[in-house]
C-alpha cells in the first residue's frame, strides 16, 4: 500500500503496550500539557476502552487498532462540530476501502459497517471554550486482525472475518492517519457541504425503509440522509421527521443497536 505518510496526524505517535483508554489518556494530556496538533495515542490493548453512550469498547491484544487523535480544530465552530464526525468517518471507510473490497458503510452517525456488522466505532470527545472547540479527541476502534468477539456483542465484525487474512496494523494505521490528515484539510479547504455530500453517499440503509425504537415504541421509517447538524432525517408516513442521537435507536435483524 503506496500512500503518502501523513504530515502531522500521528506525529509524535505513542504506542502504549496497555492502558485503560486511549480517549483518557489523550484528554488528560491535553489538560496537563499541551500536545501538538496530530499527538496520536494508541494501544495494544485497552483494559477500559469507552464506546459511545457510556459503553465498553473491548477488542483483544495485539489484534486491533485503538487509537486516539488529538486535533485542536480552530476553524470549526462547537455549534458545526457535525462537520468533524463526517470527515473522521468517511477517512475510516476510505482506510478500509484501500484494504477490503466489499461495500463499506457508515450507519448514522459514526459506526462503520460492512454487511450489517459493525467493525469500527468511534468516540469523538470535544473539550469547547465558549463558542470554540478547544480540542477534540478522535477515538478510533478498529476490529483488524480479531476472529472471535463476547457472545454479548450484537453484531461485531473484522478485516480477517470479511477478508480471511491477516493484515499489518502498522501499515492499516498509517493509512488511518493518511486519510484523517485528507479528511481533516478537506474540512479547512472545502465547503462543508461537499464533506456532507460524500457522508450521504456511504450512508448505511439510506433510501431504505427501517425500523428504530423511539421511547420504547417501533417506528419505521425511510432513511433519506442527515441534516446539517447530524440529525438523522427519515420519512415517516409520508412525512419528513428528523432526529439526534440518542432519539431513536436503528433495529438490525431484531437487534436493537
Ligand atoms: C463506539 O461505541 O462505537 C465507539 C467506540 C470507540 C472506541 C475507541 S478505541 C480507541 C478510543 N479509546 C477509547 O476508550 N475509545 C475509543
Amino acid at each position: 500500500m503506496k500512500l503518502p505518510k501523513a504530515s502531522y496526524i500521528g506525529i509524535p505517535h505513542l504506542f502504549l503496550n496497555e492502558v485503560d483508554s486511549t480517549n483518557a489518556y489523550a484528554l488528560s494530556l491535553t489538560s496537563n500539557s499541551n500536545p501538538i496538533e496530530g499527538t496520536a495515542i494508541s494501544a495494544g490493548f485497552q483494559s477500559a476502552g469507552r464506546g459511545q453512550i457510556g459503553r465498553s469498547w473491548r477488542g483483544e491484544p495485539g489484534k486491533n487498532i485503538f487509537t486516539s487523535i488529538i486535533l485542536k480544530p480552530a476553524h470549526i465552530q462547537a455549534s458545526e462540530q457535525w462537520v468533524i464526525n463526517q470527515a473522521v468517518s468517511l477517512a475510516v471507510v476510505k482506510c478500509l476501502e484501500a484494504w477490503i473490497d466489499v461495500p463499506i458503510k457508515i450507519k448514522w452517525p459514526n459506526d462503520i459497517y460492512i454487511n450489517d456488522k459493525k467493525i469500527c466505532g468511534i468516540l469523538i470527545q470535544c473539550i469547547l471554550s465558549g463558542k470554540k472547540i478547544h480540542h477534540a479527541i478522535i477515538g478510533i476502534g478498529l476490529n483488524v486482525n480479531q476472529i472471535n468477539f463476547p457472545e454479548d456483542l450484537p453484531n461485531p465484525t473484522s478485516v480477517l472475518r470479511e477478508m480471511y487474512e491477516e493484515i499489518d496494523l502498522i501499515q492499516v494505521r498509517n493509512t488511518l492517519f493518511h486519510y484523517l490528515e485528507d479528511y481533516y484539510e478537506k474540512t479547512k479547504k472545502l465547503s462543508p457541504d461537499l464533506v456532507q455530500d460524500e457522508y450521504q453517499k456511504y450512508l448505511y440503509r439510506k433510501g431504505l425503509p427501517t425500523s428504530f425504537m423511539k421511547n420504547g415504541t417501533m417506528l419505521t421509517g425511510t432513511i433519506l440522509g442527515v441534516d446539517g447538524i447530524g440529525r438523522l432525517r427519515l420519512l415517516v408516513h409520508g412525512s419528513e421527521e428528523s432526529f439526534n442521537f440518542n432519539e431513536v435507536k436503528m433495529i438490525i435483524n431484531k437487534q436493537i443497536l
